[in-house]
């Protein structure tokens, strides 16, 4: 098995936003900066990354934020935006406010409408979030989609064909799945991510979405526990569910 990596103390509660490294020092200086229930003493001192390090360190009576690589579930609320350049709320306000110095940094994986609500992953992990939004990755996103008009009846098959074609793009969408749930009500798997994608397929159809939620990605569901505005830590299976494909 090979060793866990080792980084300096000073540079890995620098990276995890408790300040800079100068700040860091004074932290140790103040002995609170608890391992294994002593003080450490050397800032320089390396400390093994292990995925035990919350439960083995404290920092000022706190156990420390969990080091890269992190993926996280958040269900995210209606009327926030998912990027740091968009104006209004941020998802990133909902994590705890020392996250956003966090070097590597968080950001979504893909990105859902601000009045979208429902399942958004958020990593530092740039190979994992390549994996997921990688065309070639196919994972599908389940949506439920609240209509403004009934039904048709014949947008699944449109939506199935592989031959949409959404307004200013020029290639067609790939096949999607449409299960009428109730005369107003769909839910509907898609496997890219164009911008505003499920609202301009239904628009295409002669409808509007009037509510958008994402209950799933790949193979991992939104927990009916996880409230709006909520986050929690995936575990490793999880994010492998992420990356399946349930249907394949
Ligand atoms: N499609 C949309 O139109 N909006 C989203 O937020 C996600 C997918």
């Amino acid at each position: 098995m090979s060793r866990p990596p080792a980084v300096r103390l000073d540079r890995l509660l620098a990276n995890l936003g408790y300040g800079s490294r100068r700040e860091v020092h004074a932290l140790v200086r103040d002995r609170a900066v608890i391992l294994d229930g002593r003080p450490v003493t050397d800032a320089g001192a390396r400390i093994s990354l292990t995925p035990d390090l919350p439960g083995r360190m404290t920092v000022r009576g706190a156990p420390v934020d969990p080091p890269a690589p992190l993926v996280l579930m958040m269900h995210k609320p209606e009327g926030v935006v998912c990027s740091h350049r968009e104006p209004g709320r941020s998802v990133y306000e909902l994590l705890p406010p020392r996250w956003r110095s966090r070097m590597p940094s968080l950001s979504t994986i893909g990105r859902l409408d601000r009045d979208t609500t429902g399942l958004l992953l958020i990593t530092d992990d740039g190979d994992y979030l390549h994996r997921i939004i990688s065309p070639r990755s196919h994972a599908p996103k389940r949506y439920i989609a609240t209509l403004l008009s009934p039904l048709r009846g014949d947008e699944g098959e449109v939506f199935a064909r592989g031959d949409l074609m959404l307004d200013g793009e020029e290639r067609p969408l790939a096949p999607a799945v449409l299960e009428a749930l109730e005369p107003l009500v769909a839910r509907l798997t898609i496997t890219e991510g164009r911008y505003h994608q499920v609202r301009r397929m239904f628009s295409a159809v002669g409808n509007q979405v009037v509510q958008l939620h994402r209950d799933r990605i790949g193979g991992l569901d939104l927990p009916h526990d996880l409230a709006p505005g909520d986050w929690k830590r995936l575990t490793p299976e999880q994010c492998a569910a992420a990356l399946m494909d349930p249907g394949a």
